[in-house]
């Protein structure tokens, strides 16, 4: 079967929103698609990895004239990509090279909150450098960094501050994917941006409460990208990287592709799709098959109607591999006895977004869950359907199951680990939740003005045997 839908509800998409701006294609000469390059380790033993990760400012030459200033990880503009092996021990300088408090923030990492987390109680200021170490405890999957200070990560993440994160483990290894990193299994981490005068970025200027926006698609930092097509399968680790935009993804003549994996990992059967959208945050690894074309041949990658990745066809050796029709289990732990079934509520627009009511306190705890229970999480997004907005719903520190979307079914590419998922006006997402780690963790929407703007709460997961208590920063120490 291949689904041609994009599910989500469609009076519901940006391309309503009163400040919507439309991509459009750039009009400067076709580069090279930029692929982060990874990042090295400084130290390695059998059972332990060190990195140092340097949040810096630089300048980066991506429209013809003047660079434009741009900050990333290890690198001017978005980074090096970071390389995990589960079951590793892994030890990070976290070292900030940049003018302001930033914070680094593992989105999608099964780690302990706060500090590790990296949301907004674990700020690192100009000049310092934190340390942090964890144990790599979950499946292979496409996972990022980004900027997280409260209230500045939307602004922060425009200027550049996002990057892929790649967990890796013996079952993926196993399984026939293209696995050639930069060559067959390459990163596009989606963005927008709007260039004002001198190539530079101004999110003052460009600032909407609902997300700020604009024209130019940069796609892992590069406008106007094409990619040297050399194997027959192309494995596409998509990330909706943008502070608000939706991307509808579908190729050339509606080439059918498959998913293999969700925002947490490999999903338990492969995909085929001819569209695709993701919301922000959101991840897609999907296959690509080449198969029928020839050397000389473009197939471009759109969203909407504007072509954001062109893909240059190449001599390739013939690869006629077949996936196979499961790739993982996945399993789905019973919900505990007698736990309560958390209500979370998304409302507004604009500045009134909120959450449960609520806007969001830094020193306040808005609900708890017991280390190691698993428990019903209900979120709803209050919006109205014509004019209102799907809200990505995102919680730190956990990878989720959705269980129902108004009580039916999830979309079909919902049934593997998700840390991030659409709601759509009007509607309940039931998620099955647990974590394996104590500490304060963040959940929001991940329209990134939403969350700095207040759609954001925090819950305390307990661990009763060993209760620990936790230095929570409040908006005036920023
Ligand atoms: Cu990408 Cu608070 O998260
Ligand atoms: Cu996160
Ligand atoms: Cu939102």
């Amino acid at each position: 079967k291949i689904y041609t839908d994009y599910f989500f509800d469609e009076p519901a998409y940006n391309t309503h929103d009163g400040g919507y701006v439309p991509l459009e294609a750039p009009e400067t000469v076709p580069q090279p698609l930029g692929i982060p390059s990874l990042l090295k380790p400084v130290k390695e033993t059998a059972t332990d990895t060190y990195y140092e990760v340097v949040a810096q400012a630089g300048e980066t030459q991506i429209l013809p004239g003047a660079k434009t200033k741009t900050w990333g990880y290890n690198a001017s503009l978005l980074g090096q990509s970071i390389v995990f092996e589960e079951g590793k021990h892994i030890h990070i300088d976290l070292i900030n090279h940049l003018p302001e408090l930033t914070t680094f923030h593992w989105h999608g990492l099964n780690v302990p909150g706060p500090y590790v987390d990296g949301g907004c109680h674990a700020p690192v200021y100009p000049g310092e450098t934190k340390h942090i170490d964890f144990t790599v405890n979950q499946p292979a999957a496409t996972l990022w960094l980004h900027a997280h200070p409260c209230p500045s990560t939307a602004e922060q993440v425009w200027h550049g501050l996002a990057v892929p994160v790649i967990v890796k483990d013996k079952i993926e290894a196993q399984l026939p994917f293209p696995r050639n990193y930069g060559v067959d299994d390459i990163p596009l981490v989606l963005q927008d941006r709007k260039f004002h005068e001198d190539n530079q970025w101004d999110y003052d200027a460009d600032y909407d409460p609902d997300g700020v926006q604009g024209p130019t698609p940069m796609i892992n930092g590069t406008v106007n990208p094409y990619f040297d097509v050399t194997t027959q399968r192309l494995r596409l680790r998509i990330l909706n990287g943008a502070n608000r935009r939706e991307w509808r993804l579908h190729f050339d003549n509606d080439l059918p592709f498959t998913q293999i994996a969700s925002d947490g990992g490999i999903l338990p059967e492969p995909i085929k799709f001819t569209h695709l959208m993701l919301t922000c945050a959101e991840r897609a690894e999907i296959i690509v098959d080449f198969g029928q074309f020839k050397p000389g041949d473009e197939v471009a990658l759109y969203s909407d109607d504007v072509a954001i990745v062109r893909f240059r066809v190449h001599e390739f050796e013939p690869d006629n591999t077949v996936l196979p029709d499961h790739l993982v289990d996945i399993d789905s732990p019973e919900v505990t006895a007698d736990a309560p079934v958390h209500h979370v509520v998304m409302s507004g627009m604009d500045e009134e977004v909120m959450m449960d009511d609520k806007k969001f306190g830094m020193q306040r705890i808005d609900a708890k869950q017991e280390l190691g229970h698993v428990e019903y999480w209900d979120v709803t997004n209050t919006n109205e359907m014509h004019g209102g907005m799907v809200h990505p719903y995102h919680m730190h520190g956990t990878q989720f199951l959705v269980v129902s979307r108004n009580g039916h079914e999830p979309y079909p590419n919902e049934r593997g680990f998700k840390d991030t998922v659409g709601v759509n006006p009007g509607e309940t997402v039931r998620l099955k939740v647990w974590f394996d780690y104590a500490g304060v963790f963040m959940y929001h929407c991940h329209i990134i003005e939403h969350e700095d703007g207040g759609m954001m709460a925090q819950l305390e997961v307990v661990d009763s045997k060993h209760p620990q208590t936790y230095k929570l920063m409040d908006h005036h120490t920023l």
